[in-house]
Formats: C-alpha cells, sequence, structure tokens
C-alpha cells in the first residue's frame, strides 16, 4: 500500500499587523496580560472586505501547489478545515474549487475547530492509501476577525485568535521511510458548550438553557431573534481555564499515542508542531514529554490562535526555516472545541 507524502506546503497571512497594544483601543487589557497568559504578541487580520477564509485559503493553496509541482487541473480532492466559513452553507470547499478553476472534484468541508486540520489530513490519507485519489489539496482557514467580540467583555477570547491559512499538497508515494505512518482522532462531546458558538443554530436551548432568546411562538425566531442580536449572543463562548486543563493531559496523550503506536519515542522526534493554541499549552506540554526547544515549533507569538490554519502556518514556516528535512520524524497534534483531540506522525 502507498504512503501519503506531502509533497507541497503553502500559507497565507494578512498584511494588517494587530498589535496586543491596539487591542487596548477597543477592550481593558495589556500587552503584559495577553504575553504573560498566551505567550501572543501580535496577530493578523484580514482585510474586512476583500479578504475571506476562501480567498485567504487560494493564496495558501497556490504556494503549496506550485511547491508540489502541480496545476489546479491535477487536483482530485478537496478537503477544506475552517470554524469561519464564508457562508453558512454551502462550505468553503466548494468556492475554492470554483476560485481555483478546477475540474468538478470533490470538495470536502471539515469542521473540527481546532483539530480540523489534522482531521482533514487523515480523511485525505485513507483516500490516498486506498488509491482512490493521487493530488489532494487539504486546506485550513480562518477569518476570526469577523466573529469576535471586541469589548472587554469578549476579552479572554478575542485576544487570542487570529486569521490566516495554510494548505497542504498530498500525493502516494513508495518511497521507503516516509509519508504519513498513522493519525489518531478522538473526541469527548460531554463539554461541547466549553468552548463553542452557539447562534446562529438549530439547538433551540435543547442541550443547554439560557444559550439563545427567542420567542418559541414566533415560527421565524429560532436560528435568529431581534433578542439575539440585542444581546449579542453571537460570539464564541469559552471557560478558559477548563479547556487548559483538558488539553495539556489530552496533547501529551494522543502524542503518545502516535509515538507508541509506531515503536518511537519523544526523544526520537526531529519536530513536533502542535496546534498553536497558548504558548503556554505548549510549554506545558514540552516540559512533561523532556522534549528540547529545538524539538517543538511556535510562532502564536506572531499569529495568535489561527485554529484549523494553526498547524499547517506552523508547519510551513518551520519547514521555510529549514527545521524540517527529507525522512525526519514529525509530529503534528491538536487540540480543541468539541472537545476533539488528535495526532499525526509523519516521516517528511
Ligand atoms: C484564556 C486564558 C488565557 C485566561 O487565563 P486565565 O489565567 O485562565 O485567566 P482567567 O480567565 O482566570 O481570568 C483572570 C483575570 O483576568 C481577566 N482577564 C481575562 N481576559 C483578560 C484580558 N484579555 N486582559 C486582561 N484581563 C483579562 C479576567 O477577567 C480575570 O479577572 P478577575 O480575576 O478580576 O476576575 C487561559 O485560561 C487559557 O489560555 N486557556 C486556554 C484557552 C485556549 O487555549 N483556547 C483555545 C483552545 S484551542
Amino acid at each position: 500500500m502507498p504512503r501519503t507524502i506531502i509533497t507541497g506546503i503553502g500559507m497565507y497571512v494578512p498584511e494588517r499587523v494587530i498589535t496586543n497594544k491596539e487591542l487596548t483601543q477597543y477592550m481593558d487589557t495589556s500587552d503584559e496580560w495577553i504575553q504573560e497568559r498566551t505567550g501572543i504578541k501580535e496577530r493578523r487580520f484580514a482585510h474586512r472586505t476583500q479578504e475571506t477564509t476562501t480567498t485567504m485559503a487560494v493564496e495558501a493553496a497556490k504556494m503549496a501547489m506550485e511547491r508540489a509541482g502541480v496545476t489546479a487541473a491535477d487536483i482530485d480532492f478537496i478537503v477544506f478545515a475552517t470554524l469561519s466559513p464564508d457562508y453558512y452553507f454551502p462550505g468553503c470547499g466548494v468556492l475554492l474549487q470554483r476560485a481555483m478553476g478546477m475540474k468538478e472534484i470533490g470538495a470536502l468541508d471539515v469542521r473540527n475547530q481546532c483539530s480540523g486540520f489534522i482531521y482533514a489530513l487523515s480523511v485525505a490519507d485513507q483516500f490516498i492509501k486506498s488509491g482512490m485519489y493521487k493530488n489532494i489539496l487539504v486546506v485550513g482557514s480562518e477569518k476570526h476577525s469577523f466573529g469576535l467580540d471586541m469589548s472587554t467583555r469578549g476579552r479572554h477570547v478575542s485576544v487570542i485568535f487570529g486569521d490566516g491559512a495554510g494548505a497542504v499538497v498530498l500525493q502516494p508515494t513508495e518511497e521507503e521511510g516516509r509519508g504519513i505512518l498513522s493519525t489518531h482522532l478522538h473526541s469527548d462531546g460531554s463539554e461541547a458548550e466549553v468552548l463553542a458558538m452557539y447562534n446562529p443554530g438549530t439547538h433551540a436551548n435543547h442541550w443547554k438553557e439560557g444559550l439563545a432568546d427567542f420567542d418559541e411562538s414566533v415560527i421565524s425566531e429560532m436560528f435568529v431573534s431581534q433578542k439575539m442580536v440585542d444581546k449579542e449572543q453571537f460570539f464564541p463562548n469559552m471557560d478558559g481555564q477548563a479547556v487548559f486543563k483538558k488539553a495539556v493531559v489530552k496533547f501529551p496523550e494522543v502524542i503518545m499515542e502516535a509515538l507508541n503506536k509506531n515503536g518511537y519515542s519523544p526523544s526520537d522526534l526531529k519536530l513536533m508542531v502542535p496546534h498553536q493554541a497558548n504558548l503556554r499549552i505548549s510549554q506545558f506540554v514540552q516540559h512533561k514529554l523532556k522534549l528540547r526547544d529545538d524539538q517543538v515549533y511556535n510562532n502564536i507569538q506572531r499569529y495568535g490562535n489561527t485554529t484549523a490554519a494553526s498547524i499547517p502556518l506552523a508547519l510551513c514556516e518551520a519547514w521555510q526555516e529549514g527545521r524540517i528535512n527529507k525522512g525526519d520524524l514529525v509530529c503534528l497534534a491538536a487540540f480543541g472545541s468539541g472537545f476533539t483531540w488528535a495526532s499525526a506522525l509523519l516521516k517528511w
């Protein structure tokens, strides 16, 4: 059976840099607080009207495809991970297919938030290994800046997130000692509301009381009501401490699962590229696994948490900096809303 390799990787971040200091114009926060708790110094915000989640993905995809030496006509499947799609439906996959003038290929949208890229990679890996597709484009892209509560009320969430996109081209290889060795996907929905954006949605307070204010007697109100708008119930919600506590357990667990499955230990890793959730979480995981600084890649300081885009963005920069070379053992790991968590172990 062939293995899946990344033959091209690309990234795109918007030009506009938003420093921590700039956020103090909108909310009661400080550069010191943000850096101390998250490690973030700045993030990028997309152009309000000229850039969307899909347009950023297109830029990242063009770079990945050029590096892989393939054209839009060669791509035979798209997997698009995002939690901030251009439309509620259809998903960004078809918008990317249209924007890039691709053939009438399959376009799959993945909604696994921070674990989205690894989930997407895992799905694509199965299609390559089975021989069904030969050139798959996997992208993660987010335009968070459009959906954040920029007032003091939302500061514990809004200071963390940024915009950007990353993409990879996946192809089969028969080359010994290369490719994706295994992927590991997990979920635990028992705390689904701990990190979530509830509205607009069809839940109608079924799972938990008080998430949306609407008048049940009005047939059209449940999805979007004036009360929801007035009470600003359209922003992401997060219990940061609950997320932190779970993340520092599940990250090491899923990394060890991947290493154990393939007979490796943390010391064998050339590079670990964690989802850039929070620098403190990455440092905790590094410490727990006794990894050296040169074995872990972080760029959250410059981009914030870009959810589904964070792993391909970090992987792309690590590769550009020469931190990953052919045959190197690389582990990708993520944890986030759902909760979902995942890892992928690969030989570059
Ligand atoms: C969000 C996070 C940075 C908050 O840090 P924390 O140490 O848990 O802080 P708390 O929420 O307990 O808040 C501590 C204080 O800081 C305040 N605060 C929250 N956000 C603030 C901000 N941006 N600026 C200044 N003060 C802030 C709180 O209001 C609270 O004030 P109080 O003590 O007067 O009530 C932290 O919980 C975290 O990183 N969690 C993981 C989040 C994550 O990774 N999410 C993405 C998952 S993929």
